[in-house]
């Protein structure tokens, strides 16, 4: 592209104003030097950078945290009430429920703060600063204190966040964790400093007809009729500093909340949302693309696939499993589907022509720069990529196996009791025993069931065997040589014969603990041979991961680069679990030929949904009540309907789930909770036409919480405007 060219689109893009599309899971604290607000005010912001982020003050950045291991939760009240998705709060109202407390099915309202329940385990952690480290980690390659290769290596930023935090004034600070992390694969450093909260209480979810309304069917998928929200709330000591669940411990008064608008939205209003994306990988050569669908997504689906049948069948037929298995069984599905839907969008999209086009174009530049390093840099990871592959592969069909089957026997552990025995350690022997008491209660807890274990294993162990060929590891040969090839009859021992099959085995062998027993025990032996192998192969991933550290560098700086260049435009980095904005609009789309997808649901939709037979379309009789009133209350829109969810071309992914869809003023609209299938390439390539971000209407969750839930309560701590 010669000069002009960039001139006339740098033109273009000044006269149409929000040009840059919707791609982009902007860094907050790069919001100056990428000029996003300018961006965002064009597209319809009414707010300044202050408003968002504004270090050293208060800001909307405030009131999102990261809610529990994978998600995003916001504060909705001044009393540290929190907002986040259904299936966010799943496994903690999975671990408060019980067939005689089915919070799953019938939901869950706490009348009084004083029946709020305590998630042991369940955090909520707020970004307090973010400082970028760039000059500092530069300093030292250029200073000759590390080579770039070291530069990327996690000992290396792992000790220096530590020297950061302890020169930092947050140093003893309590509830104070701290990352610092690499963006553009090394071209950028942050270090985050977080304040984190650990008594969390569950204080609403509706039940799962409602939250969960559509089910794995509905799952990746628009147009769709769930409520997908809980709600839980953050206590603090006397003086709101981060401390362990106690009874005297007080909601956290905080410093921001979000005010609700239940003024709704119309197609091409602004949006915008906050939260943690997990992941995402826009920067990959074409071969890395092909490495995924093939070495990633392809043995997942299918070892899922083998799991999921098992538990679908063990779960319908009795309560007490389904219960267990409820949260497992969601999670595991979850990606299963959307790798599944990302093979298939990759192809539909094009998304592998694409990145030879991308190729092609970086190619050109390279040539124009002149830079040597650019010219080889996609080669140079081909040829990394082409030995990787199998190893990957290897990889997820260890790890999908290993994740499927629960039941495990702790080789270290009893290969220390054996030592023990063997020095005549009394001391460490008995706590080795101790030890494996605590470890037996772990593998067979209360959401563990050996039977079902058993049944999962008999379908996922001889497909990892099919699947991973000659590589496979070596318990296989027990079965070979010691069980002619019988699957079945090997897996019925293994659960029934093993020292942790069961409570009088354990007993047993610790009357008489010998390596001679260890070495005959199937459990043992299928466990270590499990372990050595994925070992063997992280090692391998590791190493990879380091040949492959400085490449991604260079190539990634060199298409930022090129982005600039060619088109005028910055570029976001991939997504790491940390702080990101997206803005865009509330927009409809088109599927496929000849279909429109309008750009909200309604309760109309739920209705038409609803099938008695069907334990995923359910719909609750209360709900059909007060539809049939249509006792919508303040939540209605102008029409009297009710609305359910809507799409906005929103950037986000997996992490994002429970973030806060914002309007023009900062307002809380929706909730986000999924994103469409035909854009499930979007992780690794954005499509303007098609990616939406699914969110549920702010108004819909009110009305749920007010008139079906009776929690008139919550709604008087909120801010709500008209
Ligand atoms: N796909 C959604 C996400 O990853 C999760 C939806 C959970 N619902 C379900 N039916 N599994 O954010």
């Amino acid at each position: 592209m010669n000069k002009l060219k960039v001139r006339l689109i740098a033109l273009a893009l000044m006269f149409t104003g929000a040009a840059q599309a919707d791609e982009g899971m902007w860094l907050l604290q790069m919001m100056e030097e990428q000029n996003s607000i300018e961006l965002m005010q064009k597209a319809g912001l009414e707010l300044n950078a202050n408003d968002l982020y504004n270090p050293g003050g208060v800001a909307l950045k405030d009131a999102v945290g990261i809610f529990g291991g994978g998600c995003t939760g916001e504060i909705i009240s001044g009393q540290g009430l929190i907002l986040t998705n259904h299936h966010c709060g799943y496994e903690s109202i999975q671990q408060h429920s019980s067939v005689e407390h089915d919070y799953l099915t019938d939901g869950f309202w706490a009348e009084t703060m004083e029946d709020e329940l305590p998630c042991p385990g369940l955090e909520f952690r707020f970004i307090d600063k973010i400082v970028d480290v760039t000059g500092i980690v530069n300093d030292r390659i250029q200073s000759g204190q590390i080579t770039e290769s070291e530069s990327l290596d996690y000992v290396f930023l792992d000790n220096l966040r530590k020297e950061l935090y302890e020169n930092s004034e947050y140093k003893g600070k309590p509830g104070i964790v701290t990352e610092l992390l690499p963006f553009y694969a090394g071209n950028k450093y942050y270090m985050f400093y977080i304040k984190v909260y650990e008594d969390i209480r569950m204080v609403a979810a509706p039940p799962s007809s409602i939250g969960k309304f559509g089910g794995e069917t509905d799952n990746w998928m628009w147009p769709r009729h769930t409520c997908d929200f809980s709600v839980f709330r953050i206590y603090a000591n006397a003086d709101g500093e981060p401390c362990e669940y106690s009874e005297d411990n007080v909601p956290l008064k905080t410093d921001k909340h979000l005010t609700i608008s239940l003024g709704g939205y119309e197609e091409g209003d602004y949006a915008m949302i906050m939260g943690f994306p997990g992941s995402t990988s826009r920067y990959l050569t074409r071969s890395e693309v092909e490495m995924m669908m093939s070495s990633e997504n392809e043995p997942r689906i299918a070892i899922r696939d083998a799991r999921l049948n098992v538990l679908r069948d063990v779960m319908a037929a009795s309560d007490k499993v389904r219960i267990q298995y409820a949260s497992k069984f969601a999670s595991s599905s979850n990606y299963w589907k959307n790798a599944i839907g990302m093979n298939k969008a990759i192809i539909d999209n094009k998304v592998l022509e694409q990145k030879d086009q991308q190729e092609k174009d970086f190619a050109r530049f390279a040539n124009e720069q002149g830079n040597d390093a650019y010219k080889t840099v996609v080669n140079e990871i081909d040829s990394h990529i082409k030995e990787a592959t199998e190893m990957t592969y290897l990889w997820t069909c260890g790890i999908e196996t290993f994740m499927a089957v629960e039941f495990r026997t702790p080789s270290q552990l009893l290969d220390e009791l054996i030592r023990a025995k063997e020095a005549g350690d009394e001391d460490q022997f008995e706590g080795a025993k101790a030890k494996l008491d605590v470890v037996y209660d772990q593998i067979h807890n209360k959401d563990y069931d050996h039977g079902v274990d058993k049944q999962v294993a008999k379908a996922v162990l001889p497909l990892y065997a099919k699947l991973a060929g000659s590589s496979k590891p070596d318990f296989y040969d027990i079965v070979e040589n010691e069980y002619k090839g019988d699957y079945d009859k090997f897996i019925d021992d293994l659960y029934a014969r093993s020292i942790f099959s069961n409570r009088d085995n354990l007993a047993k062998f610790l009357k008489k603990p010998s390596e001679k027993a260890l070495n005959k025990d199937l459990g043992y032996r299928f466990s270590k041979s499990m372990s050595n192998n994925l070992i063997n192969i992280s090692a391998f991933m590791a190493k990879m991961e380091e040949t492959l550290a400085v490449p991604h560098k260079t190539y990634i700086r060199g298409l930022c680069e090129m982005k600039q260049a060619y088109e005028n435009l910055p570029s976001a980095p991939d997504a790491n679990f940390t702080i990101r904005l997206t803005y865009g609009n509330v927009k409809s789309y088109d599927p496929m030929d000849a279909v429109h997808y309008g750009y909200y649901t309604t309760l109309d939709g739920v209705m038409e949904k609803e099938d008695p037979e069907n334990p995923e379309f359910v719909v609750p009789d209360k709900l059909k009540e007060l539809y049939a009133a249509k006792d919508f209350g303040q939540y209605a829109m102008p029409d009297g309907r009710m609305p359910v969810a809507f799409i906005t071309t929103n950037d986000i992914t997996g992490g994002n789930s429970g973030s806060p869809i914002l309007d023009s003023k900062g307002r809380l609209i929706g909730c986000a909770f999924d994103g469409n299938w035909e854009s499930l390439s979007g992780d690794i390539h954005f499509d303007n036409d098609l990616q939406r971000c699914i969110g549920v209407d702010i108004r819909y969750v009110l009305f749920i919480i007010d008139k079906l839930g009776g929690c008139q309560r919550l709604i008087d701590e909120m801010t709500i405007e008209n």
